[in-house]
């Protein structure tokens, strides 16, 4: 054990454990080192596979590593992030694919974050009418949510994931040691979906998220953390593939947060809307007079010390202005998924509009204040 794996804030002795499950009817790893993991699974499915991998540098390592095997018919990296999650890219990787002979019965290894496993994903999907699509999770978002759950797709300029497919992976591997090259702000967006699963959990997991909140992000026992995530999303996901019902539990923060993302122009990423609307989901709850005042200050403490906004300087009119023309396209009342506890949330919530400007009205920054 090196000095660094010493000062780590242990929660759970198992840490170093791989973590596999078959919850979704195809195996889902977690692991500080999966590449040799990924490897044991393409030997032992012996299909000839193609890898698709976001260009960045610091995944090459990893592309290079494992297209060394025999049965790799090519590599092929390509210029990703969200403007280029598009049917365009999507024509590109098809012609890549078939430049290195992936026939119907090619595997596609894709590696990266969430716009790697959602447009990789989307590609081997409509290939010849679907090949199968095995993911190496690099980035915390793609571990802990976009690579598991089999919903793929792309951007239209009207709007995200407007074209997409559900289809299941064959094999979701989230590689935790690559989280060791991820900027800050990446992590953060992966952290408010963390901060939002372990709200829908409870018990442990948000302890564990209030422990480790004051420690600096290397000294966490990442592979914990996202094990405990990838579980709860999948115990979800199994109740409800296609997002009929249960899988709206996943929302939570989502309403407000979509909204702050349109207002403010895509200026607010997406897990800074997360993490706003989490604070306005629950503010919600407690002046519905379902959350308690002390868990609702855990929670805002608990995003406060993860380094996330607690207020926006979006307008709160047009804030509500796109939560309404998002209920509009989805025909439908607007609904809310609120906690009642930390670890006992609900979804379907009509709440009356006065009280959501109220709340908008609250989370927006005052002139005066800081940062
Ligand atoms: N399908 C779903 O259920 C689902 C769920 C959540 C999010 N998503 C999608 O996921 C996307 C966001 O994912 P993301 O935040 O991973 O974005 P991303 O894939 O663009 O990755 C973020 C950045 O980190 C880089 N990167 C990835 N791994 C790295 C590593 N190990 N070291 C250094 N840099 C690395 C990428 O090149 C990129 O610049 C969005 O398009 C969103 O719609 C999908
Ligand atoms: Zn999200």
């Amino acid at each position: 054990m090196d000095a660094q794996e010493e000062d780590r804030v242990l929660i759970d002795d198992d840490a170093d454990e791989p973590f596999v499950s078959n919850t979704l009817g195809y195996p889902v790893t977690v692991a500080d080192d999966a590449l040799p993991l990924v490897q044991h699974f393409l030997r032992a499915r012996g299909q000839a596979f193609v890898v698709l991998a976001d260009e960045h540098r610091a995944l090459a390592p990893i592309a290079a590593r494992l297209s060394s095997d025999p049965l790799c018919m090519g590599v092929r990296a390509f210029k990703l992030g969200e403007a280029r999650k598009r049917l365009a890219t999507v024509e590109r990787v098809h012609e890549a694919m078939l430049g290195l002979g992936a026939g119907r019965d090619t595997l596609v290894l894709g590696i990266g974050g969430g716009v790697a496993s959602d447009l990789f994903g989307f590609a081997a999907a409509t290939y010849m009418r679907g090949v199968p699509y095995a993911h190496v999770a690099t980035s915390l978002v793609a571990m802990v949510d976009a690579a598991v759950g089999g919903k793929t797709g792309v951007d239209l300029r009207a709007g995200k994931n407007l074209v997409g497919t559900f289809s299941d992976p064959v094999a979701v591997f989230a590689h935790v040691d690559a989280l060791q090259t991820l900027p800050f702000r990446h992590i953060r967006e992966g952290l408010a979906e963390v901060v939002k699963t372990a709200v829908i959990e409870g018990g442990d997991f948000f302890e564990a998220l209030e422990t480790l909140a004051p420690h600096p992000f290397w000294r966490w026992p990442w592979s914990s953390i996202v094990t405990e995530s990838v579980r709860v999303k999948m115990m979800v996901v199994a109740d409800d593939r296609e997002e009929r019902g249960m899988r709206e539990l996943l929302n939570l923060g989502h309403t407000f947060g979509h909204a702050l993302e349109t207002a403010s122009g895509y200026r607010i990423t997406h897990g800074v809307g997360v993490a706003l609307g989490l604070r306005a989901a629950s503010m919600l709850a407690l002046r519905t007079r379902r959350f308690s005042q002390r868990e609702y200050l855990r929670l805002l403490g608990t995003i406060a010390l993860l380094g996330m906004p607690l207020q926006t300087s979006v307008d709160p009119d047009a804030t509500f202005a796109a939560m309404r023309s998002d209920k509009k396209r989805r025909a439908g009342t607007l609904r809310f998924v609120l906690p009642r506890a930390i670890g006992d949330v609900e979804y379907g919530v009509q709440v009356p509009d006065r009280l959501v400007k109220a709340v908008l009205a609250q989370l927006q920054r005052s002139p005066d204040s800081v940062g």
